[in-house]
């Protein structure tokens, strides 16, 4: 899977993606970081991006062309690469034509970045995304080539990067072979709706802490159980948001299960 990340900051992306589990990842080619420097597209002598905002107000704008045409020549490429023949054309609706490569803009006016999301996009071969900076980007651009609009949360930052950073190391992880171990996609937060379950690990006794005896008990189908109603309590305490809606989702089965539990 191939991330092209489109950036004022190329640096600060391959700094992050060249260590631990991405690092790795790209070095055994299960996927590919390539941060493309907007400011190389621009058709400006002295290589600005930016200007004023038409209607006034504080900040700088970044413009449509350079991100447009750095967003063409990554298009271009991904289709050379898979040996299509179809011209690109900037000025019609062709440009949409065929499969669109998903375009992502990262800004906080968007839906918030979910692991339904992350599992969705990992779907794709190539993902663009496309960080703003200063106090945005010129709508029409945005309207010419973003396919997704995500946040990361609710809460403003200096820029799109730290956020693609994000997007990308949730989907990365979900490419097989990413991860050593493949059970752990399969037990973790947010698969089944459910905040993760504790979990320990040696000693078994930590400044008078004790694991959970049920734990040690090797009594697999009761350690599973304990792990479910932690999961419950734990989501149930930290986001009850969740909470609701697993139970909405599931009420018949955890009713099932209380009945079981009373009738022993
Ligand atoms: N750019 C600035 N803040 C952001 C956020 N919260 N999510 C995504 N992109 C952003």
């Amino acid at each position: 899977m191939n991330f092209h990340i489109m950036t004022l900051f190329p640096e600060l992306i391959d700094g992050v993606a060249k260590t631990s589990i991405l690092g790795r990842a790209i070095q055994k080619d299960l996927i590919s970081v390539n941060a493309v420097d907007i400011r190389t597209y621009t058709d400006n002598k002295h290589g600005r991006v930016d200007d004023y905002t038409y209607g006034g107000g504080a900040g700088m704008l970044m413009q449509a062309q350079p991100i447009y045409d750095c967003h063409q020549a990554i298009v271009e490429a991904i289709r050379d690469k898979e040996g299509a023949v179809a011209p690109f054309n900037a000025v019609s609706d062709s440009y949409n034509e065929g499969r669109r490569i998903r375009t992502v803009y990262m800004t906080p006016q968007a839906p918030v970045f979910t692991q339904e999301k992350a599992r969705e996009l990992a779907d794709e071969e190539d993902i663009i995304f496309l960080c703003g900076h200063y106090e945005g980007v010129d709508e029409r651009v945005l309207e010419e080539i973003v396919t997704d609009y995500i946040s990361i949360g609710d809460y403003v930052l200096t820029g799109g990067e730290l956020p693609a950073l994000v997007c990308v190391d949730a989907i990365a992880r979900l490419v097989p072979g990413v991860l050593g171990n493949g059970e752990s996609y399969e037990t973790e937060s947010f698969d089944d709706g459910l905040l993760e379950y504790p979990q320990y690990s040696r000693p078994e006794i930590w400044r008078g802490r004790e694991v959970p005896p049920v734990l040690l008990s090797g009594h697999h189908a009761n350690v599973e159980k304990w792990r479910h109603e932690q999961s419950l309590i734990r989501t149930k305490e930290r986001r009850p948001d969740l909470y609701e809606a697993y139970m909405k989702a599931h009420e018949d089965d955890e009713r099932a299960k209380k009945r079981r539990k009373n009738n022993t």
